[in-house]
């Protein structure tokens, strides 16, 4: 049993030694070789600092005793509510100088931040809205009134809308409400999973006439991109549908074309910004559909990434796993790559529940025999032992996106995120931010100080933000 665990010389004689002392006062000396042995296991722990980073080190620590002895433990709070304290933490703004690496784990429909869809795309000429019986809205950019939908009866020009209504900035506040989860009362307005889940939903769809514009997606693909640059990101993979896109005229494009816009965008956003190395595109389809559907967009998938493998990364399914189908159920789908003799990478979000034991908490396992090569959110990883032995060894990171696991309400004091466990083992893993315009945040800076201050608590150190921007690299 002992000679099992020999990986190396010193943890042989930790265990020997561990095993010769049975009572007493315990060695002081044997217990500081024990605390540092298990300090070296959590993620960064065998990351040597320089002299200066050392100085930053200590500085940071102090920093983080301070918060969390306040009144108020930020990470213990909804982020609707930490959010202008985080803006003030003293941590918060280092992180946000912190090169960050990649952002591995974003959806392409909520990249940009609302604020800049409302105040500036639905001020564009032509911009039409609908309010539906369900009080959400619809988008529309048309060179004439648009006829009725099945879930829009009438359709008024914004730019009249706005003008008759008189008070634009209450009007703006309420279209952005739409938009995203982000309010002051997330308590009341959000009571349960099933209830953020529906509001969810609908802001995706109430922003997609507004992104699917096709001179809109340019602009936003970009204004997104800019949006990461500043937050010291060098690196983005969207998963994203690639919805067809219309124009003024009705003209519809397909994902050829989104796709070629992505990579048209990417090009001149790294010519106006040499430190940003690029883009790539993870295509997703949503597992309400059918196997016969998803089959066909496998299909699709892997001819798109034959067409451009500099811009597709690989292949997704998403959407809200409590109660959906589950990639079990998709499994005559997703092995078609391998029967076809064809590669198609795989970035399943897996175990986004705490419905433990339940046939959708057994997509971490399936995820991993499907060879994916992250685990988006992996939150139901910590209490899958196997899975997770397979992850950390084939070095399958797991997307740690803690805003979002609070938000859709699967952990509100993010000190009891099952991550923590993850951390403290050094399980790979990198941090992403998910769906920053419905929760309000840009970049990754906030999702970081959740994991830095509240995850990885007092023992996260600067080794740690060095594995964890690393580990988005590698
Ligand atoms: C909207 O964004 C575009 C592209 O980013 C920019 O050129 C334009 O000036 C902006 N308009 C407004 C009103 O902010
Ligand atoms: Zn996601």
């Amino acid at each position: 049993m002992v000679i099992s665990f020999c990986q190396a010389v010193v943890t042989c004689v930790l265990l020997v030694w561990f095993v010769r002392v049975t009572d007493g006062m315990p060695d002081p000396a044997h217990r500081d070789l024990l605390l540092r042995q298990e300090a070296s296991r959590q993620t960064g722990g065998t990351v040597t600092l320089t002299a200066a980073e050392q100085k930053l080190d200590s500085y940071l620590r102090r920093l983080k005793e301070q918060e969390m002895s306040a009144a108020q433990f930020l990470p213990a709070l909804h982020f609707f509510k930490a959010k202008p304290l985080i803006q003030k933490s003293s941590i918060f703004k280092l992180l946000q100088k912190m090169p960050k690496g990649a952002a591995l784990h974003v959806h392409g429909s909520s990249l940009v931040s609302v604020e800049w869809l409302v105040k500036n795309v639905t001020y564009r000429p032509n911009c039409y809205i609908c309010f539906t019986w369900d009080n959400s809205v619809r988008f529309l950019f048309s060179d004439r009134q648009p006829f009725p939908r099945w879930d829009c009866f009438y359709w008024q020009l914004l730019e009249t809308l706005r003008a008759r209504v008189g008070d634009p900035t209450g009007f703006d506040n309420s279209l952005m409400q739409h938009l995203t989860l982000f309010t002051e009362d997330p308590d009341n307005q959000y009571p349960n999973q099933d209830v953020v889940w529906e509001k969810f939903e609908k802001a995706f769809i109430a922003a997609a006439g507004l992104i699917t514009h096709a001179p809109v997606l340019r602009d936003y693909f970009y204004r997104g991109l800019e949006e990461l640059h500043s937050d010291n990101i060098m690196y983005v993979e969207l998963r994203s549908g690639l919805s067809r896109t219309y124009d003024l005229d009705g003209t519809i494009h397909d994902k050829v074309w989104t796709l070629k816009t992505f990579q048209e965008v990417t090009k001149k956003f790294i010519a106006d910004h040499p430190d940003f190395v690029g883009t790539r595109i993870i295509i997703s389809v949503h597992r309400a559909l059918s196997v016969s559907e998803v089959t066909a967009a496998v299909k699709e998938a892997i001819q798109l990434q034959r067409d451009f493998p500099d811009i597709v990364a690989g292949f997704d399914i998403v959407g809200r796993e409590d109660g959906g189908r589950t990639l079990w159920y998709f499994r005559k789908a997703l092995s078609l790559p391998a029967e076809l003799g064809a590669t198609l990478s795989y970035f399943f979000h897996a175990g986004e529940t705490d419905d433990e034991g339940t046939d959708v908490d057994q997509n971490v396992l399936d995820a991993l025999l499907f060879n994916t090569k992250r685990i988006g959110h992996g939150y139901a990883l910590a209490h899958h032992p196997l899975a997770k032995e397979l992850s950390r060894k084939g070095n399958v990171a797991v997307e740690l996106c803690p805003i979002s696991n609070q938000v859709l309400k699967l952990v509100s004091d993010l000190r009891n995120h099952p991550a923590t466990v993850l951390m403290a083992e050094g399980h790979p893993m990198v941090i992403s931010s998910d769906d920053p315009s419905l929760f309000g945040t840009t970049g990754l800076s906030y999702d970081f100080y959740q994991a830095f201050v509240g995850i990885g608590g007092l023992k996260a150190n600067l080794g740690t933000l060095k594995e964890l921007a690393g580990n988005s690299i590698k």
